[in-house]
């Protein structure tokens, strides 16, 4: 995944909420421009404590991870309330193997819409870049992204149909 856009504020409470559902739904690495180093912080731990290996990578310039993701095989998938619907993409955004799924922050520049492969809208209104990643990933990987164990951790939860059971496995 990869956030673009100039911020206005620092709004590290919602860089750290797309990390946080890339990592849940399965994504390998998250490019930040402009991210500060607790967000990092923040993710190192949840990796620790939870298993997985998501990479957070800091200070890559968009054009850069853009360039570099195409020359790997990648399709470049952008979040954008002005794109083509999901559900008319869908059948052709399931059939790709290796994606990279930009999303954007308060001011998206241009060439990100002309760079992208795919420019899809969940819905063709504004809202938010945590539910459009959300519903675009599981979307994209049929609910299967659901079923995905993160490996070693420190934690692990025992799901409970009555409060809370976590264990040190
Ligand atoms: C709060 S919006 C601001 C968008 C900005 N006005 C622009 O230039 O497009 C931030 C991001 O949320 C995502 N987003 C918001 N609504 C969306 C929608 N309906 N479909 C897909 N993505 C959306 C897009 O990635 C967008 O760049």
């Amino acid at each position: 995944m990869l956030r673009v856009g100039q911020r206005y504020v620092r709004d590290d409470r919602t860089l750290t909420h797309l990390c946080l559902v890339s990592r849940a739904l399965g994504a390998e690495a998250v490019y930040l421009e402009d991210a500060e180093k607790d967000v990092l912080g923040t993710l190192e731990e949840v990796n620790r404590t939870w298993g997985g290996g998501l990479r957070v990578v800091l200070g890559e310039p968009w054009k850069k991870v853009i360039r570099d993701a195409k020359a790997e095989g990648r399709a470049v998938v952008h979040l954008t309330m002005y794109g083509m619907p999901l559900q008319d993409r869908l059948e052709q955004l399931r059939q790709l193997d290796r994606t990279l799924v930009v999303v954007g922050g308060p001011k998206v520049p241009g060439k990100v819409y002309h760079e992208a492969d795919y420019n899809v809208a969940v819905t063709s209104q504004p809202h938010s870049e945590i539910a459009a990643l959300a519903i675009v990933l599981h979307e994209m990987q049929n609910g299967e992204e659901l079923k995905r164990s993160f490996g070693k951790s420190r934690l692990r939860i025992v799901p409970s149909e009555t409060g809370k059971r976590v264990i040190e496995p």
